[in-house]
């Protein structure tokens, strides 16, 4: 029987907003956080979830917290990570938004030019921000590559400051089966084929007992 812990994960795109009614997203359908989120509470740990915009039910026993940009992720994390003992990462956090919010529609079209630009600025890397205060928590950073996966997820595990991180291949988006490499910063390297997202969870809680 493991030690009881508050295992905090976030899960989903975020959604940097361009006007009231436009927003740049990503295609993560949360699924692989929620899973995570439900193993710890199986595993009979408390669990928190900062979920971006997605329709996935809470699972039972979870305290959800809903946020929409990068930023509100970050703002949740902050609330909720000093009493976390470990953090998963799994949100496809934007790395840029964009750099103005227009307060009504942006009227682009009134210009009359075929082409426009939108400037975007550079987001906080969340989970690098949160690691530098990590003390003795765990941190599980992911990573989803289409080439040099091992040697790229390597160089952000180092990066981001985390203890493991999760090399998904693309076609986990969406789906409900998955492959993935769990490398750690000790060297260590577990490899998972084509299992539930269900399965690599308890695999993923399963890590903080060692
Ligand atoms: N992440 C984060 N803050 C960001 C961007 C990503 O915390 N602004 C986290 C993700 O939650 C994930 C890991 O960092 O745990 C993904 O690493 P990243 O290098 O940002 O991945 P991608 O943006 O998907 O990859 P790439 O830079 O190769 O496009």
């Amino acid at each position: 029987m493991s030690t009881e812990r508050h295992v905090l994960v976030t899960a989903g795109p975020t959604r940097e907003a361009i006007d009231p009614v436009r927003y740049l997203s990503n295609e993560s359908s949360g699924r692989m956080g929620f899973a995570i989120a439900e193993a710890a509470v199986k595993a009979g740990h408390r669990a928190t979830l900062i979920a971006g915009p997605v329709d996935l039910p809470t699972p039972k026993g979870v305290e959800r917290v809903d946020v929409v940009s990068a930023r509100d992720m970050l703002a949740a994390l902050e609330d909720h990570f000093p009493s976390a003992d470990a953090l998963y990462m799994a949100a496809a956090v934007a790395d840029y938004r964009p750099a103005q919010r227009h307060a009504g529609k942006w009227k682009v079209k009134e210009s009359g030019a075929d082409s426009v630009s939108l400037e975007l600025v550079r987001n906080p890397d969340l989970v690098k921000t949160i690691a530098r205060t990590k003390g003795e928590r765990r941190v599980i950073a992911f990573a989803l590559e289409t080439s040099d996966g091992e040697r790229r997820a390597l160089a952000k595990l180092q990066a981001k400051g985390a203890d493991w991180i999760v090399l998904n291949d693309p076609s986990a988006l969406g789906a409900g089966r998955t492959t993935v490499t769990i490398l750690g910063a000790d060297g260590s390297r577990q490899h998972f084929e084509d299992r539930t997202k269900a399965q690599v969870a308890e695999s993923l809680i399963a890590l903080l007992d060692e």
